[in-house]
């Protein structure tokens, strides 16, 4: 046994700690940063305590976000006490939203910067003997040009944009994340190609927006996101196609064809509602109205019978009454999710309805709301989810169950998690036949018939 932080860390091989906090976007630049940090030498330690290097990828969603972080921040200002020579690293969103003042208020990080600069993180490390380093500029490079250590062999997630034009009066992404650019269609399709080269059957394409896509691209690079998901299709390998997340004013008919009529473009579509009362709708400057929304969940139902829809819901915006909440509640019954994210509204500084409307709900009846909601999603998403019980599904093999190690878990189409007994490698895909549902997984058994390639 040893006491933490009595030991200094090893100096022959320079070690790194990575934390990720926040969204995907976030977990891709991580991938990133490990790439970069290994290219350079570095190797994975195991506990904060022993690195050389410590590094947080933070974000700033919601309050509750700032202070999961602020815990492991904490220890981090805590192993600089003891070891003055550990390098202390900050990037993302919150370290965006703090630019500054990071060095003031933090005087224990060395390196600071934001979500634009993941791919500067090797020259910030070659800078920081000599003074703090902090970059915060938003149009820096996609990070998505760095080397890269995936978190699973079988699946990528690949950076089509970054930031976001749209001006939800809640949300605090375009401070942080800047203005949206596009990742010419070539750079993507090359990446995904690589990508495939070495075993990746699945892909997700990242955006805050990815319907906008390719809307700032000119001439010859120019392409919808429709067109994309065909180009990103078609390449040899890839097996699935999926994206996070759509803005719902921006899916076209382009791009439910595209569900229908590409067989790698999954079954799912991630369609954040927000809320189900257009009163509120408006307020959170959504641009769509309650029946509009409504209208395109038909017209994609309409194209893709059996497709799955999930959506994110915040409770309590300023002024929701029980009328507007009673909206949100019956949203979820008429759009028939298959699982959604709810989130207690948070008030974030420099938002438009952070700055300018009352965080007027009270604490007590956000979580009242939040619960009856959970208690619709669950309910719709158990009635939804036992449609598959008794069709056979392909399951994207991730390797064995969490709960029951004798078992295997994978995905469907649908993006349903699928526990059976077997024998499969991660990245196979196997038809399994489904026996029974809950409201958030599946489980089955294996089909003796393998799945005929090219039928
Ligand atoms: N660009 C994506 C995701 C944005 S953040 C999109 O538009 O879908 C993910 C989710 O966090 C949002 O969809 C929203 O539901 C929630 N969210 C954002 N800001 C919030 C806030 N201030 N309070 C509570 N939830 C918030
Ligand atoms: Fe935020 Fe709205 Fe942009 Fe999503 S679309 S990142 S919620 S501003
Ligand atoms: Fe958080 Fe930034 Fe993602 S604020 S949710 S990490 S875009």
């Amino acid at each position: 046994m040893r006491v933490a932080g009595a030991r200094l860390a090893s100096t022959a091989v320079p070690q790194y700690h990575l934390t990720t906090f926040g969204c995907q976007m976030n977990a891709h630049d991580s991938e990133r940063m490990r790439g970069l940090l290994e290219s350079l030498g570095y190797v994975p330690a195991d506990q904060r305590d022993d690195a050389d290097l410590i590094v947080f990828n933070t974000c700033t969603i919601r309050g509750s976000a700032d202070e999961r972080f602020m815990g492991s921040f904490g220890e981090a200002k805590r192993i600089k006490r003891e070891r003055p020579d550990v390098v202390v690293a900050v990037g993302g969103c919150w370290a965006q939203s703090q630019k500054d003042t990071v060095f003031t208020t933090y005087p224990f990080v060395d390196i600071a910067f934001g979500p634009g600069e993941v791919n500067r993180l090797g020259e910030f490390l070659a800078r920081e003997r000599i003074a703090p380093v902090g970059a915060f500029s938003l149009d820096g490079r996609f990070s998505g040009e760095l080397p890269l250590r995936r978190a699973r062999a079988h699946q990528a997630w690949v950076q089509i944009s970054v930031g976001c034009n749209c001006v939800c009066s809640y949300c605090i992404v375009p401070s942080v994340r800047g203005r949206e650019r596009s990742r010419p269609l070539d750079d993507v399709v090359a990446e995904v190609t690589r990508q495939a080269a070495d075993g990746v059957v699945e892909v997700t394409l990242l955006g805050q927006n990815v319907n906008s896509y390719g809307r700032d691209l000119d001439g010859a690079s120019r392409a919808t996101f429709a067109e994309l998901l065909g180009a990103v299709s078609a390449v040899d390998g890839i097996a699935r196609v999926r994206y996070m997340s759509p803005h719902p004013k921006d899916i076209k008919a382009d791009v439910i064809a595209a569900h229908r009529d590409i067989a790698e473009v999954c079954q799912h579509i991630h369609l954040p509602a927000q809320a189900g009362s257009t009163r509120i709708l408006k307020a959170m400057r959504r641009t769509y109205d309650r029946d509009r929304y409504l209208d395109l969940v038909t017209r994609i139902r309409e194209g893709v019978p059996n497709i799955s829809l999930t959506t994110d819901l915040i409770v309590g915006f300023p002024g929701e009454t029980d009328d507007d909440f009673a909206d949100t509640l019956s949203l979820v019954t008429e759009a028939q999710y298959d699982g959604a994210y709810t989130f207690l509204y948070s008030p974030r500084p420099g938002t438009e309805a952070g700055e300018t409307l009352e965080d007027d709900v009270p604490p007590e009846v956000k979580g009242e709301r939040i619960q009856a909601l959970i208690e619709v999603v669950q309910a719709t998403a158990r009635e939804r989810l036992a449609r598959h019980v008794g069709t056979t599904q392909d399951v994207l093999v991730e390797g064995p169950s969490r709960t029951d190690d004798t078992r295997l878990a994978g995905r469907t189409q649908h993006n349903v998690m699928v526990s059976f007994p077997g024998t499969a490698a991660p990245g196979d895909i196997v038809p399994v036949v489904i026996d029974h549902s809950t409201s958030t997984s599946l489980s089955g058994r294996m089909a003796d018939v393998p799945t005929v390639v090219g039928a």
